[in-house]
C-alpha cells in the first residue's frame, strides 16, 4: 500500500509525526511525504521534523506565502506532477489549510482516494479561509475520519454517506500524551524564560480574522499589554502576527507581553502544562489546554470544538474588552477534566491506518 501525505503548515506536521509513525510500523506500507512549503522559517516547519522524528519530506514543493488563489494554484500544480509520478493508492491530507484543500483536489481530480483526517469540524462561518477548505476537502474526500462525534454529525447533515465516515479520535490527543510525557524531562523551558509552574498565561494568536482586521488586531494586543501588567503573559510569537504588528506600529518594547519566538512542539507542551491559563485562537491549542487539564479563553466569536465550549473547558472572548473580567472568572473556577472524553482514547492514528488496510 503506497500512501502519500501532503503536510505544509505547522498543526500538520504535529498530526503527521502519530501517524507516519504508525506506517512505518506497517509492513509492505511505504508513505511518501510531500510539504508543501507553507510553513517554510526554521522554527515554523524543520524544528518539528527533527524533535517529532518524522521522516524527511520526499518532495517539498517551495510554496509559501502569497494570496489564496495564487498559493493554493501553485500548490495544486506541483502536487498533480507528483501523483502523476508516483501513482499512490491514497492521499492522505490533515486538517483544513490551503495545502490541505490543494492536496485534496489534486487527487481527487485523478481519481485517487481522498483520506481527511480530521474532518467534519465547522464553524459555520464561511469567511474563514478554512471553513471553505474544510467543506470542500470533506465532499470530495473518499474516507472522512472525524475527530469528534459533533464532526460525524456535520457530515451526516451535509449529506455525506456514512459509509465514508469514521469517529476515530483525534490524533493530536495521540501526541500530547506521547509527547507530553517527553516533555517533562526533555526541556528548560521555564527556567530559560524564568518562570514558575502555574504561575503565567500561555498566549497564541494568528488567525486571520484577528490578524487582518486592525481595530481587532489592536483591541487583542492592547487588552493583552494590560493582562500582562499584574499577570506574566507569555506569547509565542507567529510569523504572521508578528507582521500584521509590525504594520501597525506596535511597541513592542512598551508592552508588558513576553514576547518569544515560535518554540518547538516539547517546548511548546511544556509550556502548556505548565501554565495556569491558555488565551489562543488556535485550534489545536484549544484542545491542549483541555488535554493538559489547563482552562482556555478563545479570541475568537465561534469555534470547531464547540463540546470544549459546552462543558464549560473552554469560554469565547466574543467581547474584548471585557477580557480581563473574563480572565478573573475563569481563574476562579475549577474544573473536573477527567469525566470527559470527547477526543477519543487514544490510538486514532493507528485506526487510520487499520481503516486504509481493509479498504485496500
Ligand atoms: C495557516 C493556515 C491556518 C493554520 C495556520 C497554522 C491557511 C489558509 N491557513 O495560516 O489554518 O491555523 O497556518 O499556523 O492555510 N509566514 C512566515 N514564515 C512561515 C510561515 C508563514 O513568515 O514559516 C508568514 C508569511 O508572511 C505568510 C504568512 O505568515 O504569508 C501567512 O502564512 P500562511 O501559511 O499563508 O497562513 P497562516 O496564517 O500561517
Ligand atoms: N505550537 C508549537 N509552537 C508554537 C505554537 C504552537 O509547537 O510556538 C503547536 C501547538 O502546540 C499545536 C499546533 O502548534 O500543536 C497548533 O498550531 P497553530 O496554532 O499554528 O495552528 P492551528 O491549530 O490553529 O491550525
Amino acid at each position: 500500500m503506497k500512501i502519500l501525505t501532503i503536510i505544509g503548515a505547522r498543526p500538520q506536521f504535529i498530526k503527521a509525526a502519530t501517524v507516519s509513525r504508525v506506517i512505518k510500523k506497517i509492513e509492505n506500507c511505504t508513505e511518501i511525504l510531500v510539504h508543501t512549503g507553507q510553513h517554510y522559517d526554521e522554527n515554523m516547519s524543520d524544528i518539528f521534523f527533527d524533535e517529532l522524528g518524522i521522516p524527511r519530506p520526499d518532495y517539498n514543493l517551495g510554496v509559501g506565502g502569497g494570496s489564496h488563489g495564487a498559493q493554493t494554484g501553485e500548490m495544486l500544480a506541483k502536487i498533480e506532477k507528483v501523483l502523476f509520478k508516483e501513482k499512490p493508492d491514497y492521499l492522505l491530507v490533515y486538517g483544513d489549510t490551503n495545502s490541505t484543500l490543494a492536496g485534496a483536489l489534486a487527487a481527487s481530480k485523478m481519481h485517487i482516494p481522498v483520506v481527511h483526517v480530521e474532518a467534519g469540524l465547522r464553524s459555520f462561518n464561511m469567511k474563514m479561509p478554512e471553513e471553505q477548505n474544510r467543506i470542500l476537502t470533506d465532499h470530495i474526500s473518499t474516507l472522512l475520519f472525524t475527530p469528534t462525534d459533533t464532526g460525524y454529525s456535520n457530515l451526516l447533515k451535509e449529506g455525506i454517506n456514512d459509509s465514508s465516515i469514521y469517529n476515530i479520535g483525534d490524533v493530536m490527543y495521540d501526541a500530547a500524551m506521547y509527547y507530553g510525557k517527553k516533555a517533562q524531562n526533555n526541556t528548560n523551558i521555564l527556567e530559560k524564560l524564568n518562570v514558575k509552574y502555574k504561575d503565567f498565561i500561555l498566549a497564541t494568536i494568528h488567525r486571520a480574522e484577528n490578524t487582518d482586521n486592525i481595530e481587532r488586531l489592536t483591541m487583542i494586543f492592547d487588552e493583552l499589554s494590560n493582562v500582562a501588567k499584574t499577570k506574566k503573559v507569555i506569547l509565542p510569537l507567529h510569523p504572521r502576527t508578528k507582521k500584521s504588528l509590525e504594520n501597525i506600529n506596535f511597541n513592542f518594547s512598551e508592552s508588558k507581553i513576553s514576547f518569544i519566538d515560535p518554540v518547538g512542539y516539547i517546548e511548546m507542551v511544556m509550556l502548556e502544562m505548565s501554565s495556569k491559563l491558555i488565551l489562543t485562537d488556535s485550534g489545536g491549542v484549544q484542545k491542549e489546554a483541555f488535554f493538559h487539564k489547563v482552562p482556555c479563553i478563545t479570541l475568537r466569536d465561534e469555534t470547531e470544538w464547540v463540546e470544549l465550549v459546552e462543558a464549560g473547558f473552554n469560554f469565547l472572548a466574543k467581547d474584548l474588552k471585557s477580557l480581563e473580567t473574563l480572565i478573573g472568572e475563569v481563574l476562579s473556577k475549577s474544573f473536573d477534566y477527567d469525566k470527559y472524553s470527547f477526543y477519543g482514547k487514544a490510538n486514532a492514528a493507528n485506526k487510520v491506518i487499520d481503516f486504509l488496510k481493509v479498504n485496500k
